[in-house]
């Protein structure tokens, strides 16, 4: 059990290599962290049967960038029969699980090889049920069992309140027919991610006030309106009909970078391909002035030591809003629906309940 494996978007496991490597460095745990390019996932095998376990206590998986998933445990061979023995075998060193998930990696090869989980869960979860290893409960870990191909597999355990929310870390968000563009969904990716499923009616609510920045055509705006916000929507591009028609959405021709709402607004989205630390100051200028209690913005991530980049952005905006006295969360992932970019999100915690 002392292997710690991700998932993550394929492309960029020497990001997840980099950032596992230095918590750990940080939390004195030791070990390597190992990747094959676009393999879509990343390993760090700790030098002590603990290690993974302090890692997954000490670390909280919404706070990572990278990695979309993590288990901790280690690799089973399978055999071509009674793969389900083999793995209740293996499982006998294992916890009760509370909840049971199958993975693949997001390659073709893993898209190939989830038709065999489907019907491989079938059995196993019977066989798991009957032994006595599977019990339904939220407070016991998660058992997710990662398949490589049909022989291989990363027997893990997560716990399922620090874990992804979905299996391989994927939301299953269906594109809303009316919604101008597929970017709609990054935004309502980032609302899953960023803002707990209880508090949406508190800080997504219909009368609050929106400023999407580089708008058009509209994906990020529909979901603002969706939740009834009354929304200022800045680009030089058009925006859809049907979103002006709603009567909830003020267009107007300006400079995103430059425009500044005259009362401050209760959210701040930004989509706009720029460079990544202009997109950074952009957000310590809202935050820091007062002209938004939240935002959420993508950065667009450079070719090269992509996660060294994100970790220096991030350090200078802290360190912008600690002298300017202000207190602000941070949060930053590369979400499913984010390419060569990382979403941030950030919420003023000093500013009194509207
Ligand atoms: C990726 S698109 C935004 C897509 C939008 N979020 C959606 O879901 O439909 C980027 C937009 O930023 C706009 N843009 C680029 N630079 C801008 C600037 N300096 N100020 C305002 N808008 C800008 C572009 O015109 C483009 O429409």
């Amino acid at each position: 059990m002392n292997t710690l494996f991700m998932h993550c978007r394929p492309g960029f496991e020497g990001e997840v290599c980099s950032e596992i490597a230095e918590h750990a460095a940080r939390l004195g745990v030791a070990g390597y962290a190992k990747a094959k390019p676009q393999s879509a996932c990343a390993e760090f095998v700790c030098n002590d049967a603990e290690g993974a376990a302090q890692l997954m206590r000490e670390l909280r998986f919404e706070q990572l960038i990278f990695p979309r998933q993590w288990a901790r445990g280690s690799f089973v061979e399978l055999p071509e029969t009674d793969r389900v023995g083999v793995l209740l075998e293996h499982l006998a060193d294992y916890p009760v699980c509370g909840s049971l998930w199958l993975e693949v990696m997001d390659t073709n090869d893993g898209k190939e090889l989830s038709t065999f989980c489907r019907k491989f869960e079938v059995p196993l979860r019977k066989a798991l049920s009957k032994a006595g290893r599977l019990e339904e409960s939220a407070s016991k870990p998660r058992l997710l069992l990662t398949f490589v191909s049909g022989r291989r597999v990363f027997v893990g355990l997560a716990p399922a309140n620090n874990s992804a929310m979905w299996p391989m870390g994927i939301p299953r968000l269906k594109f809303p027919r009316e919604a101008p563009s597929r970017s709609t969904l990054k935004l309502e990716e980032a609302w899953h991610h960023f803002i707990p499923r209880d508090q949406w009616d508190e800080r997504l609510s219909g009368d609050m006030t929106g400023v999407d920045l580089g708008a058009a055509p509209g994906g990020w705006t529909y979901q603002l309106v969706r939740r009834g916000m009354l929304v200022t929507a800045i680009d030089n591009g058009p925006m859809a009909e049907s979103l002006m028609d709603t009567g909830l959405v003020q267009h107007l021709m300006a400079d995103g970078f430059t425009y500044k709402p005259k009362q401050m607004v209760d959210w701040m989205v930004c989509d706009i391909v720029e460079k990544p630390a202009r997109s950074a100051a952009l957000l310590e200028t809202w935050l820091g002035e007062g002209l938004c209690r939240e935002a959420v913005v993508n950065l667009k991530l450079p070719m090269k030591q992509r996660y060294a980049e994100v970790r220096r952005l991030l350090e200078r905006i802290e360190e912008g809003f600690k002298a300017r006295k202000v207190k602000v969360s941070i949060g930053c992932k590369q979400l499913y629906h984010d390419r060569e970019e990382v979403t941030c999100h950030l919420r003023r915690l000093d500013l009194k309940p509207r």
